[in-house]
């Protein structure tokens, strides 16, 4: 079987992508279906590439047992519609700037919201950390744990 490869997508790249990608990650090997998926994270923007995710956001990440190895890299309209069977975006900005991107209804279909998938955490997205305290960062990981479980709900019932 082909595996199920996700993209998650944020502005930067260095804070909430990474950490969807790393709690998503963790999820599916908790499952034991590691090798069934492909999982990656990109920005809508190239202002931090190739740099290693946000300091505070890996200490966080990394209390709660998800290490962020990804390194920043910015969204790939040419390639990363045709190599992902689903595109998630964290906040309503991250999902204008990929509609633009879009060449046709069915890259459209492959985007969603990550919050859209959350069921304790009633945000409507994932609120940037990136110019807050601590809390900002606590409160991603909390809404990517819970929208992560729903997602992956979600897949299953897709694949049935
Ligand atoms: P992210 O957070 O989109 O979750 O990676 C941000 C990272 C960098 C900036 C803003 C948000 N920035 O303005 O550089």
């Amino acid at each position: 079987m082909s595996k199920t490869k996700v993209l998650f997508v944020c502005l930067g790249n260095i804070c909430r992508s990474p950490s969807a990608e790393a709690v998503f990650k963790e999820l599916v090997n908790q499952k034991g279906e590691a090798k069934e998926f492909e999982i990656d994270s990109a920005g809508t923007h190239a202002y931090h590439e190739g740099e290693q995710a946000d300091r505070r956001m890996q200490t966080h990440a990394l209390k709660r047992g998800y290490d962020l190895t990804s390194i920043s890299r910015p969204f790939d309209p040419f390639s990363d519609w045709d190599n992902f069977d689903y595109i998630i975006a964290m906040d309503e900005s991250n999902m204008s700037n990929l509609k633009a991107m879009a060449r046709n209804e069915s890259d459209l279909k492959k985007l969603f919201k990550m919050t859209n998938f959350a069921s304790r955490f009633k945000y409507d997205h994932v609120p940037d950390p990136y110019y807050g305290g601590s809390e900002g960062f606590e409160l991603v990981l909390d809404i990517l744990e819970d929208a992560g479980e729903g997602f992956y709900n979600y897949i299953k019932k897709q694949h049935k």
